[in-house]
């Protein structure tokens, strides 16, 4: 009994410490291009990454990235590059700045900045003041990137 309760103390602990790390949008360090730590201070999860990569009510990378790792999805855009050995182009640093804000990497760019306080991004009401993706999501989604290798 005792020891459960010591291990209940420390989840407790340990998840508090995790929301502390958490790097919130406008703390992000984004310098040349690159944004060198993991935004929740933890790697991602690829798996989740591929699936938030192609909801189309989160990344909704498909709407513009073709990738022959996805091709049980049905639709894949052609406006930005194919996605197909993406790790073999960019440090994950690179990918992860890619993802947070595009916007500082690629001058105008139409791709979105998926990890910015984002009232102007996502006009409506409910998405003001909110990033499109969470700092869960975009450490899951540059996991799921660094999977895409081809060399
Ligand atoms: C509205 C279209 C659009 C969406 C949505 C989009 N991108 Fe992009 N992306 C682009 C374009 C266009 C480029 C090329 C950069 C430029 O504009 O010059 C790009 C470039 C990239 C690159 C660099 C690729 C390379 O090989 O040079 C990565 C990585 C990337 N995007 C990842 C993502 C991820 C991950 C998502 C979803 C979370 C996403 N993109 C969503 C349009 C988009």
């Amino acid at each position: 009994m005792k020891r459960a309760i010591g291990l209940a103390a420390i989840a407790a602990l340990t998840s508090s410490l995790a929301l502390a790390e958490t790097v919130a949008p406008t703390n992000v360090a984004l310098v040349d291009g690159v944004v060198e730590v993991s935004l929740t201070g933890q790697l991602g999860d690829p798996v989740e990454g591929k699936s938030v990569f192609a909801n189309r009510k989160q990344g909704n990378c498909l709407a513009c990235h073709t990738n022959s790792d996805l091709l049980e999805e049905i639709f894949h855009g052609e406006v930005g590059p194919p996605m197909d050995g993406v790790a073999d182009r960019w440090s994950e640093g690179e990918l992860r700045a890619i993802v947070t804000n595009s916007k500082q990497v690629f001058e105008g760019t139409i791709m979105p900045a998926f990890y910015i306080e984002s009232g102007y991004e996502r006009p409506l009401e409910k998405f003001a003041g909110k990033s499109i993706l969470s700092a869960q999501q975009v450490e899951d989604v540059v996991a799921y990137l660094m999977t895409l290798k081809e060399e």
